[in-house]
């Protein structure tokens, strides 16, 4: 399956996918063929670059809508005919046409054990809510924000004296693990969204 993926930032989730799919017992079944990103000169596009991967960077204050800009993404996914799309850190809220066209294949990764904290700056809502425990989620992009439907889940400590530094590190690093798993279990057929945005597992 090819794979296409979309950041902003530092690409470290970017990073555990590509190299993932570039080791063969990991049986990935996914090639990371495109990556795109809404912020120019991001770290994100030259992990792409330094892997052999398109990087495109495309600028949505050249677009007049959000519909115009996602419409532009959408054309470079199909001309890379992407299969599947991750999401890595894109901090951009996607047109409900977008969503509707990836639907089901279309995944985001989420610093937090959804339903808790969704939106902006889930760890600090973990620790302002004196929570012991949070992680990350890989799920199903919908319409919505962090409400798809739940692939995986991987749960981490939160320690007493953890700060939004220590639990985002140690949260990234469960991220680093899930995603890939996330992805393989689409990419092999193992998971697939429903028509009626549930989750069916397949063996
Ligand atoms: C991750 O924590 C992810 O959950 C969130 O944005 C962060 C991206 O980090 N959506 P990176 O760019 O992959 O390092």
């Amino acid at each position: 399956k090819k794979v296409g993926v979309l950041v902003s930032g530092t690409g470290s989730n970017l990073q555990a996918l590509i190299d993932n799919c570039a080791d063969p017992t990991a049986c990935m079944c996914a090639d990371i063929s495109l990556v795109i990103s809404n912020k120019p000169q991001v770290l994100a596009l030259q992990r792409a670059k330094d892997a052999g991967i398109p990087a495109v960077y495309l600028n949505p204050k050249d677009y007049a809508t959000r519909e115009e800009f996602d419409a532009a993404v959408s054309a470079q996914l199909e001309e890379h005919k992407i299969d599947v799309v991750c999401l890595a850190g894109y901090m951009r809220i996607l047109s409900p046409e977008f969503v509707r066209k990836w639907k089901g294949r279309l995944i985001n990764i989420h610093p937090s054990l959804l339903p808790r904290h969704p939106g902006l700056n889930a760890q600090k809502q973990c620790i302002d809510a004196g929570d012991r425990e949070s992680g990350c989620t890989v799920h199903f992009v919908d319409e919505g924000v962090d409400t798809g439907a739940i692939i995986l889940q991987e749960r981490v400590p939160v320690h007493r004296h953890d700060t939004v530094e220590t639990l985002t590190q140690r949260i990234h690093q469960s991220e680093h693990r899930a995603f890939p798993r996330a992805l393989r279990l689409l990419t092999t057929g193992r998971v697939r969204l429903s028509s009626q945005g549930t989750i069916m597992w397949y063996s």
